[in-house]
């Protein structure tokens, strides 16, 4: 039944993002009727908990809302009873993040977040952790939704939908609301006035646009992309994708897409990067050390500006509305990571896709899209099968399968190279990898 004052809690509340969320709720107000909020860390966190949480608790005065903010480093005290569970954790904080990036780049191999070697890791680092949380959830809150917007977003949800064995699981993604945007104002015309059918993976998906008459607007978006080089989706701005390899696609590539058509210009990027020690995960360091700088002025009561050079802009937008839209049963299309079901008839029916849905309140309803071309069919069954094999590795700790894994990334090369990559990552993630301590007391 629905609640009259709803709990929701939020794992890795230490984050700054956590403002991003705080704005994205008080927009929605009138529609979610919060009683409380809990932001959950760990002792690594707490000083950053305490910061944000300060100033998400002045963001909601400033609203004039009566909305309780707890603050805490006890998950379970968090979770109970919850209504909603919203996790942004980084496990091994960006000091991991910085190894995922650059022990691949000083073999020549690209070095990324949530793609290549970089994306494996993360996964094998953050698995376990969110099976432990949703094992808290089925016992605490067994009726509440976990809306994951960690990363690798994707194969975590398909680990708690497959080995967690709970279902009321949403991944999310803010890299479609940014496409939304960016491609309508291409087309001089509002989201609204717009329908974005998306159908891949995370990060790894395509979509199509049409108009409310439905006619189909995807190559109009193409010929604005290049004839006005400067005006599209943030990442293609520097590398743009072949032309005549795009409009051959009829659909539009995601900006992570950019790792797998155009890889040696990436690599050769990041290698920049490596060498003026200013990869993405160092640049991040800096600027989460600014932002937190900011959040502690007690004058602050809002979301400052200084968030927006994340990438995980209109992260709220998603996250909030698809709590309100759950909540209230609002139907609301929106892009979400969710069991496939059959409506991408090329993956398995029991994965996770990242899929545009309908928003129900027994949650998304995923819109079928059939086939995929040959081009994107190929590509997307092997990054489905490397994510497949990538969280069984990270749920068994089997090092043969994070071989395997390795193996099928088209982003890691395989043989001695890939062994050594995978060893080295292994030792230098070890304490955050407790279910390969066997694989690396072999290695060391
Ligand atoms: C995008 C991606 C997120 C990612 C974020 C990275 O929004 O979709 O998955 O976390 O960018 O931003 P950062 O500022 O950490 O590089």
């Amino acid at each position: 039944m629905k609640k009259d004052r709803i709990k929701i809690a939020t794992i890795g509340g230490g984050s700054s993002y956590t403002p991003e969320l705080i704005e994205g709720y008080i927009k929605r107000k009138d529609e979610l009727p919060i009683g409380e909020i809990w932001l959950v860390d760990i002792e690594e966190g707490k000083e950053k908990l305490e910061i944000v949480g300060n100033l998400a608790r002045r963001m909601v005065q400033k609203a004039g809302l009566d909305w309780e903010i707890h603050l805490t480093l006890d998950r379970r005290e968090a979770l109970k009873d919850a209504d909603f569970v919203s996790t942004q954790f980084r496990v091994g904080l960006l000091d991991a993040r910085i190894k995922d990036e650059r022990i691949p780049l000083s073999h020549g191999v690209l070095g990324q977040e949530t793609n290549g070697a970089g994306g494996m890791f993360k996964a094998f680092r953050t698995i376990p952790v969110i099976l432990d949380i949703v094992k808290d959830m089925k016992e605490l809150c067994p009726n509440a939704w976990l809306v994951n917007f960690t990363n690798p977003a994707g194969m975590v949800t398909e680990a708690v939908l497959k080995y967690g064995n709970f279902e009321r699981v949403v991944g999310l993604c803010n890299v479609p609301i940014g496409h939304n945007m960016r491609e309508s104002q291409l087309l001089g015309k509002t989201v609204e006035e717009l329908q974005f059918q998306y159908a891949g993976l995370n990060h790894h998906h395509w979509h199509k646009i049409h108009d409310k008459d439905g006619n189909d607007l995807t190559e109009k978006v193409m010929d604005a992309i290049y004839e006005n080089q400067d005006n599209i989706m943030e990442n293609i701005k520097f590398i743009p994708f072949f032309e005549e390899q795009l409009r051959d696609l009829g659909m539009l590539p995601c900006g992570y897409h950019q790792y797998y058509y155009l890889t040696d210009d990436m690599v050769k990027k990041e290698l920049e990067e490596f060498a003026t020690n200013s990869t993405r995960a160092e640049t991040v360091k800096k600027l989460e050390a600014e932002l937190f700088e900011i959040y502690k002025n007690p004058e602050l009561g809002e979301k400052p500006e200084q968030l927006s050079k994340r990438g995980g802009a209109y992260y709220s937008d998603a996250a909030c509305e698809l709590i309100a839209s759950i909540h209230n049963d609002k139907r609301t299309d929106m892009v979400v990571s969710t069991r496939n079901n059959g409506a991408l008839s090329d993956l398995p029916y029991d994965c996770a896709v990242e899929v545009s849905s309908i928003i129900t309140a027994t949650g998304p309803k995923p819109i079928n899209f059939g086939k995929f071309p040959a081009a994107q069919r190929g590509l997307v069954q092997l990054m489905k099968a490397m994510e497949e094999v990538t969280i069984e590795a990270a749920v068994t700790g089997n090092y043969g399968k994070a071989l395997q894994a390795f193996t099928i990334n088209p982003l890691v090369p395989s043989g001695k190279i890939a062994k050594t990559i995978l060893d080295e990552m292994l030792v230098a993630h070890k304490d955050h990898l407790p279910q390969f301590k066997e694989a690396i007391d072999k290695i060391e």
